[in-house]
């Protein structure tokens, strides 16, 4: 039994934040902006519209594209570090508007590589033939935790969720190998006091390292070379990372998602948000090879390959 992504879903608030309009709330600009992390615009959540909202927009589509009901859910996964509340968790939030009836629920927490770890939870349930199908959540309101009076970090944060249902797929699709890591000595570079508190360049050195490392170790694992990815999908956090990971797998600059410029980083919410985003580019077919890292507050890591199609 292989578990993959059988219906995806995203939500993306209407307000957009341009590096413009930054310029104007602190001192910025859109040259520095643009140059150093490749965010030309973000969008933002307005006061009523919680993670839990965005998630119910982004899972009601996942369902819908899956073509089964609430009802049949057995598990809810989100990740976040932004949740409405410490508990009830958005999972359980999600559960009861959905009206998900038979539906465990549960949130993560890893940072920006929350939605690998969600997926790979839901996967060792799926394989285990425990669940059949689980909703897996990517979604932050980051905006609510960002110090807007500080440069270093309110520039390169975003709004967003992401969802997919995983469940059952055709032999030799889905997912077909992982890797998860923490290394909880480097917490104090990226953490939450009462807004987000970063060193960006202890971040930036820990990040080329990890997706590098990361997305190597997975094409290893599952017995398959750089030329066999058709689209490489990295956590959008900085375009430069980015460009190091892409580099290290020897990929051509059209076979990576990149919708950073457009969304800034939406934390665990950028993964599944890329992957729709490629999709309605047709960038996704059946039997494609795509590889997913992602890396975050924890720190954390996470990468996996995966075998498009149901
Ligand atoms: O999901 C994981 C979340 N975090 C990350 O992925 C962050 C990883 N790190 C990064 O992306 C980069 O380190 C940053 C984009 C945060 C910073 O880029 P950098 O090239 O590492 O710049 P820096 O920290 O070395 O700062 C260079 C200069 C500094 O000025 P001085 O000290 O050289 O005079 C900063 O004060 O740029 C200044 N600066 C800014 N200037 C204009 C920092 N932020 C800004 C800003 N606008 N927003």
């Amino acid at each position: 039994m292989n578990a993959g992504i059988i219906g995806i879903g995203r939500y993306l608030p209407e307000k957009i934040l341009t590096n413009h309009d930054l310029e104007k709330m602190m001192d910025t600009s859109d040259e520095w902006i643009r140059t150093r992390t490749g965010i030309e615009e973000r969008r933002i959540a307005d006061d009523q519209t919680d993670s839990s909202d965005m998630a119910f927009e982004a899972a009601q589509k996942a369902i819908a594209d899956a073509g089964i009901s609430p009802e049949d859910i057995d598990m809810i996964v989100t990740a976040t570090v932004t949740p409405d509340t410490p508990f009830p968790s958005v999972s359980c939030m999600l559960q009861d508007r959905l009206g998900a009836k038979k539906a465990a629920a549960m949130d993560v927490s890893a940072a920006c590589a929350g939605f690998i770890y969600g997926m790979i939870t839901a996967k060792n349930f799926i394989e285990t033939n425990a669940y059949k199908y689980i909703l897996v959540v990517g979604v932050e309101k980051l905006s609510k935790i960002t110090d807007w009076e500080d440069r270093n970090t309110a520039v390169l944060f975003g709004d967003g969720a992401g969802a997919v249902v995983m469940g059952p797929v055709s032999e030799g699709r889905g997912i077909l190998s992982f890797e998860l890591g923490a290394d909880g000595s480097g917490g104090k570079y990226l953490y939450q006091d009462k807004y987000i508190m970063m060193n960006g360049r202890e971040v930036f050195k820990f990040a080329v390292r990890q997706m590098g490392e990361s997305s190597v170790n997975v094409l290893e694992k599952a017995g398959l070379s750089k030329e066999d990815v058709s689209i490489f999908i990295p956590h959008q956090a900085n375009i430069r990372i980015m460009e190091s990971a892409r580099q290290r797998l020897e990929l051509p600059p059209e076979k990576m998602s990149k919708t950073i410029h457009k969304y800034g980083n939406t934390s665990s919410a950028s993964i599944p948000i890329s992957i729709v985003e490629e999709l309605e580019a047709g960038k996704i077919k059946d039997d494609d090879v795509i590889v997913m890292v992602g890396f975050g507050g924890g720190l954390t890591w996470g990468a996996l390959a995966l075998r498009w199609g149901r």
